[in-house]
């Protein structure tokens, strides 16, 4: 039986994923038909358990971005639709990518402002949590904080440091062993560092704590769990703690890190690229995240633009 109407563009089910992975294409169209009811249903749901839960602990950046977005309760987002509001607003684009993205490509997206942006969504049965991303994480997690110019900054900081970490590989290493070692080591403090703040960052707002972090903000139990929970620690982000800081996918988070603001964030990344020119993160604590060969050969063979 054909049912390929059915499943539409379901996580790890579509055949028009497959079929550009297979053609080796990174960048892609978001072909809106083919998403099903059963997949619109799933965003009606999940926009459904997250609104009240945004409202009452999500940043206040965070909720004007929804607005501004003109995210709708009963559709999938057409991207198009997405960047005539987000462009004007902090330069940034939503862009559709087929899969997983190597990470220095990933940080030169952010660097000249676009966001690698995955079109399918996660099937109707596992709504809270999935380890892969999907468009409600992307979209509805990252890009109401790229509304704010502030916050859209920081990521392209990231951009900056990460192409700071290829060229350094390139100029300083004597051997290719060398090499791969050093840039393993960046990617893995990088990688750890946007995971504590981008993905599961809490913030300082008034007497309160709120979530800005994408992955809480796109889970509608780990976000109240983030918030309220007594068994989860929440600490004042420290550089040298978080460079080093393992973490598991597959669990609600056992322990986040608090900023004060969207500047003092900005300021961290600052210190992250003191860090690494001082060769501090040339050699960090190991474990989680294991860094891949995809993701070495994407900073040890990058083309640096300017
Ligand atoms: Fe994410």
């Amino acid at each position: 039986m054909d049912n390929s109407h059915d499943v539409g563009l379901t996580t790890t089910q579509s055949t028009y994923i497959e079929k550009a992975q297979s053609k080796g294409q990174l960048y892609i169209q978001q072909p809106y038909e083919l998403y099903s009811e059963g997949n619109q249903r799933t965003w009606q749901r999940l926009y459904a358990n997250l609104l009240p839960k945004w409202k009452k602990y999500a940043n206040a950046k965070f909720l004007t971005g929804v607005e501004n977005l003109m995210l709708k309760p009963d559709s999938i987002p057409k991207l198009s639709e997405i960047n005539q509001f987000l462009s004007p607003l902090s330069g940034f684009e939503a862009k559709a990518v087929s899969g997983y993205v190597p990470a220095y490509l990933f940080f030169e997206c952010l660097r000249n402002r676009s966001f690698p942006t995955t079109i399918t969504i996660r099937g109707g049965e596992s709504l809270d949590y999935l380890p892969e991303p999907d468009i409600f994480h992307d979209i509805a997690g990252h890009v109401p904080m790229h509304t704010d110019r502030k916050f859209s900054d920081v990521l392209v900081r990231f951009g900056e440091v990460a192409q700071l970490a290829a060229l350094r590989a390139r100029a300083m290493t004597q051997s290719e062993s060398e090499g791969i070692a050093m840039v393993e080591n960046n990617i893995k403090a990088m990688a750890r560092f946007f995971w504590f703040t981008i993905e599961f960052g809490l913030m300082k707002q008034g007497n309160d704590l709120k979530v800005y972090g994408s992955g809480l903000l796109s889970s509608s139990g780990e976000i109240k769990n983030a918030i309220e929970s007594p068994h989860v620690q929440r600490h004042d982000l420290q550089l040298e703690w978080v460079v080093n800081q393992h973490f598991e996918i597959d669990r609600y988070q056992p322990l986040l890190f608090v900023v004060d603001s969207f500047d003092h964030l900005f300021q961290l990344v600052d210190d992250l690229q003191k860090h690494l020119q001082d060769g501090k993160l040339d050699n960090v604590a190991p474990g989680e995240p294991l860094v891949n060969e995809k993701d070495l050969g994407s900073f040890l063979n990058a083309e640096i633009d300017p």
